[in-house]
This record gives C-alpha cells, structure tokens and sequence, in this order.
C-alpha cells in the first residue's frame, strides 16, 4: 500500500504521456557511386597537376577555362601516361595531341576535358563515345559515370584500348570495334554522345539514340577544311538546339563500308 503510494504520480504520469511517435525514417540516401582509383593514378601526379593548372584551369593564351571540377578532378587523376606508346610517353602531359599508331592521334589534353565539361555528366548517365582511340577519353568519362561505352573502328586499336583500360581498371567501360556511325542502340539510349572524329555530318542514328535532354558534342567538317566543334542538345519534345563552339582539328570519321 505504502509503495503505491510511493509510485502512484509516476503511474499516473506515464499513463498520461501521448504514445511514443514511431522511429524516425532513416534520412533516404542516394546510392553513392566513388569513381575508380586506375592503377596508374599515383604515377607522375605532379605533372598532371601542372597539366590542369596551366592548360585547363588557368590558361594565359586566351582559352576559355575548363570551370567543372568533377572534370579538373578526372584530369587530374586518369594516367594518361599509361594510355600511349612508350615512344611518346615523355611528352604526353604536353599541350599537344600525339600519335598513337595507324595513322591515329590522341586528343590534346585541353580538348579531352574542354569536350567532357560541355557533357555536363553525372553519376549514372550514360555516354557512348565514338572513337575510343587509346582508351583515355573514355577513361576520363569513367571518373564522371559508371556508365560509359565507346567503339573503335580500328581493330588493334580497340583491342589494345580495352585491354588498357581493364589494365587500369576500369572494368566497367564497356568497349567494341566496329563503326560507330551507327552508335550502340543496346546501350542507349544515351544521356550525352561524345564523338571525337570529324563527321560531314551528325549520323543519324547517334540522333536517335540520344535521350530527350541529352547532349551530342561533335566536330564537324572534312579533313582539309575548317571544322567546327558542336553542340547539340535534344530538347524534351526532340527539337534539335545546336550550338557551334570553336575551330578544331581532328582526324575524319570513318565508315566501314
Ligand atoms: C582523335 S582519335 C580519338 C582519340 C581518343 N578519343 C583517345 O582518347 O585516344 C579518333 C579515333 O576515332 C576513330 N574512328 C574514326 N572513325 C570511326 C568510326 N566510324 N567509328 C569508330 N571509331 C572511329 C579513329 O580510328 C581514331 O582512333
């Protein structure tokens, strides 16, 4: 009796208190992707450093500046090195495109990461480049997206690509030879289309397998003329926007037959 009592308020309180409110939900987190680490990364940093600084994010010639720093980051992480011929290794964090054999070149680094900012990726887009030449566009494209497929339409060079990306490990850019003036449509379709061969024209069916919203950046022109590096964006109701960039310099697109 004496302990009820005692205990009564405390019974009376707790009987009073409103329910408990269910725990609060776990805040909802999105699926975090990190970009790869490629084997390569801790090699010669300093003078990729450099690269970005004096090429890409402070130019004095007069350049626009690269501005992302998602692709700054990539630029500064993918080991280009690794990506060419011993031959040319020495020189290859110069502002300068460089052979890669059969008659190929890889882009002048500016260009690389000028072509990737105007993608404006982001994690899980998917990009489908044409021309994988050494294989490190599309590994710089692998440091913004887990998505990323590229076709080459030299065989040996697609071969050598996929086996240095793998080398690098980039297991998850998926790499083909063939002629990629008729894109990939079983991956698409694609949030952003890189091409880095000049076309005479935007083919077809890259257009096609362009999402709504997506972007294609492409130069256009033939080899002896002045070509034109472009953007072009498909609208939500699929009109095409096209914007021209700048004058560049590529090797032609290609065909197969
Ligand atoms: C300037 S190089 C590309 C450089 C490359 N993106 C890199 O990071 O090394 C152009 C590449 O496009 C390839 N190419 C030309 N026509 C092609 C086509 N129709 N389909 C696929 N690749 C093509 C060339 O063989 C060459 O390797």
């Amino acid at each position: 009796m004496f302990r009820l009592a005692r205990y009564a308020p405390l019974l009376l309180l707790l009987l009073a208190a409103p329910p408990a409110a269910p725990p609060a939900a776990p805040p909802a987190t999105q699926p975090q992707w990190t970009p790869p680490t490629p084997l390569g990364a801790t090699e010669r940093v300093d003078d990729r450093h450099l690269m970005v600084e004096r090429q890409m994010a402070h130019p004095r010639d007069g350049r626009l500046r690269v501005r992302s720093a998602a692709v700054l980051d990539a630029m500064r992480t993918v080991p280009r090195h690794a990506f060419v011929p011993s031959g040319v290794r020495r020189r290859v964090y110069e502002d300068t495109p460089l052979p890669i054999g059969h008659g190929q070149t890889i882009s002048q680094p500016y260009m690389v990461a000028y072509m990737t900012e105007l993608l404006d990726l982001k994690p899980g887009d998917r990009v489908l480049e044409i021309g994988t030449g050494s294989g490190y566009q599309a590994a710089v494209l692998g440091q913004l997206t887990d998505q990323v497929s590229t076709i080459e339409i030299i065989e040996p060079l697609a071969r050598r690509a996929a086996k240095t990306l793998k080398d690098q490990g980039y297991d998850a850019i998926r790499t083909k030879h063939g002629d990629g003036y008729h894109g990939w449509p079983e991956h698409g379709p694609y949030d952003a289309i890189i091409v880095t061969a000049a076309a005479q024209h935007l083919p077809p069916p890259l257009w096609k397998q362009l999402e709504p919203g997506g972007k294609i950046v492409i130069p256009i022109g033939g080899v002896y003329e002045v070509q034109r590096l472009v953007m072009l964006e498909k609208t939500a109701d699929g009109k095409r926007r096209s914007k021209s960039i700048m004058a560049v310099r590529f090797v032609p697109l290609t065909r197969s037959d």
